[in-house]
């Protein structure tokens, strides 16, 4: 046989040996005394001068490498061998490692970037703000001023000191109002954003929540376009056909106000206990921007108008997955988390 077949014949052999019974047969097979290497030194004497060299290195070469990787393997099954007979009452090695624990996503991060992604297909623009705020942004360019009864609803929490009038902001609303002053009208934004209050917590109250406030200022922007957005917006997200309804409402920022109703999408418009058996989800409130807002940032109400909406996050978060209580998104449960 040639003498590169057997180099490559040994390697494969020796690479697929399981115990050291294998390895002894191998050597044997190629290096005792009627091994086939072996027999090709010792016929080395009836070849020509060159063919001697040529052959007798390559042999020896094989020699070295099978005697190495022989004592190798030998090395490694040994250690095996000795450690499996050291450790086998204390650890089985032939079981699988345990899998690493991976994070995921919290339940409000997958809905807030569903609910930015179908906004975005709609033409809105995605914008943040500061949670920490002035009096101005919060109240005063928002149309409630110093003594308007509302300014007590909010409950704030005003940080110290209370000098200067800094808080933490009660909703996302003012955030329309620093846009606002940077940019000009046509604008479509969303402002996803954590908002707190000053009150006790209970299945749906806590200090702190999400809301997603809405924004859409242009020439000709109606009612009729807030409400189709606002349905485009519910089906897309629930991914199915679904009612809306306007009912009058009130905030100090908008005129006319409305609480935008969505169909309950538990039991499809016929009663059940999340829709208190109306039928109807009160999920949306907004209305038509109110003069006074566009003035305070410097547009013309002649010539601008818009609507705008601040939703609950956190309460579509709880409409999608079926919970019942706000606090469990605060709590760090990993029992509850890791649903999700
Ligand atoms: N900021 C209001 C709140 O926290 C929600 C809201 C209502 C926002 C009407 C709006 C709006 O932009 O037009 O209760």
């Amino acid at each position: 046989m040639d003498i590169k077949t057997i180099k490559k014949e040994v390697k494969k052999q020796i690479n697929s040996a399981e115990t050291l019974k294998d390895l002894d047969d191998i050597f044997k097979k190629y290096l005792g005394k009627k091994g086939k290497i072996t027999q090709i030194l010792r016929s080395l004497k009836d070849l020509s001068e060159k063919q001697k060299k040529e052959t007798g290195k390559l042999a020896n070469e094989i020699k070295k490498e099978l005697e190495s990787a022989v004592k190798e393997k030998k090395y490694v099954f040994q250690s095996a061998d000795w450690l499996a007979s050291k450790f086998q009452d204390i650890f089985d090695i032939s079981v699988p490692s345990k899998k690493p624990l991976v994070g995921h996503l919290h339940p409000i991060t997958l809905v807030r970037r569903k609910v930015e992604e179908i906004f975005q297909q709609m033409g809105f623009s995605v914008v943040e703000g500061p949670e920490v705020e002035t009096e101005w942004y919060n109240f005063d360019a928002l149309n409630i001023p110093k003594d308007h009864p509302a300014r007590d609803a909010w409950d704030t929490l005003w940080l110290k000191p209370e000098s200067q009038k800094l808080l933490l902001r009660t909703h996302t609303s003012p955030v329309q109002i620093r846009y606002m002053e940077k940019n000009q009208p046509p604008l479509r934004i969303i402002v996803p954003g954590r908002a707190f209050r000053h009150e006790a917590t209970d299945a749906s109250h806590d200090v702190q929540f999400y809301q997603l406030e809405g924004l859409m200022v242009g020439k000709d922007i109606s009612v009729a376009n807030f409400k189709a957005i606002a349905k485009e917006f519910f089906q897309r997200f629930f991914n199915k056909e679904i009612k809306v309804r306007l009912r009058p409402g009130y905030f100090p920022f908008t005129e006319p106000s409305f609480e935008i109703d969505v169909q309950c999408v538990i039991c499809g418009g016929k009663g059940c206990s999340t829709c208190k058996q109306t039928g109807w989800l009160e999920l949306w409130p907004g209305g038509m921007v109110h003069p006074n807002v566009l003035k305070a940032v410097g547009y013309n109400p002649k010539f601008w108008q818009g609507f705008a909406f601040g939703m609950g996050l956190d309460r579509l978060v709880m409409m999608k997955y079926k919970i019942n209580d706000i606090r469990l998104f605060y709590g760090g449960d990993l029992r509850f988390l890791q649903q999700f």
